[in-house]
């Protein structure tokens, strides 16, 4: 479960807000890592999960299994809150079939897409967004059953750089103020640490 800080929030920025808990309201977002390699991605597809839960992301699908990856994120739900999910071991074309049957949108992110810019306006209506990033090679078929593919930027970075950006211009930005119900909070701070530990009520 997902909350904003609006305590420190006023006036035009308040309203804004509104929109994106609007936004939030009706649009679910979920991340698909596609082609993960077990012996050399562990550490980026971990990362592929903890941002596409930091940025807003619902629930990260994994085809194939690996436990590393797993444990780490459900660990991080443990300790920081929130209710991000991983579902692993899932066929890539069947949920993307799937999501698109039950009336979502799926974006691939692809430096050979479309330049974000250019269609993020209309990715952002409120419809249920499965965001796709691959590995080493995606199936060419991913490319046909997208909605939308989308680079960000048409040069060659990273999927952990990509979905951030990409979930950052859906968001609008207004996912840096998403509260994770439950678990650790961060006093943000000009120097130093400040965390408030809320099971031991501190
Ligand atoms: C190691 S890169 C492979 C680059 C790849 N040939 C491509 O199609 O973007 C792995 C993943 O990072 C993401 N990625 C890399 N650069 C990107 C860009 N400029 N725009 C969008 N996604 C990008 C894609 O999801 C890609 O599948």
């Amino acid at each position: 479960m997902l909350t904003r800080n609006l305590d420190i929030l006023h006036g035009e920025f308040r309203e804004e807000l509104n929109t994106r808990q609007t936004l939030v309201a009706c649009m679910r977002v979920a991340v698909l890592r596609l082609g993960h390699r077990p012996e050399r991605d562990k550490r980026i597809t971990t990362h592929v999960g903890l941002v596409a839960r930091a940025f807003g992301a619902e629930e990260m699908l994994l085809n194939g299994r690996d436990a590393h990856v797993e444990e780490s994120l459900t660990d991080v739900v443990k300790r920081w809150g929130g209710s991000f999910r991983v579902r692993a071991d899932i066929s890539w074309k069947r949920e993307v079939i799937r999501w698109k049957e039950a009336g979502g949108k799926v974006v691939h992110l692809t430096m050979y897409g479309s330049n974000l810019p250019g269609v993020i306006e209309d990715i952002r209506r409120c419809d249920d967004i499965l965001v796709v990033v691959g590995a080493e090679k995606v199936p060419a078929e991913m490319y046909d059953l997208a909605d939308w593919n989308v680079a960000v930027g048409n040069q060659p970075h990273s999927e952990v750089a990509a979905l951030a950006v990409f979930l950052d211009r859906l968001f609008t930005g207004k996912e840096l103020l998403d509260e994770f119900e439950g678990g650790l909070k961060i006093v943000p701070s000009p120097k130093g640490k400040q965390v408030l530990y809320p099971n031991y009520g501190v």
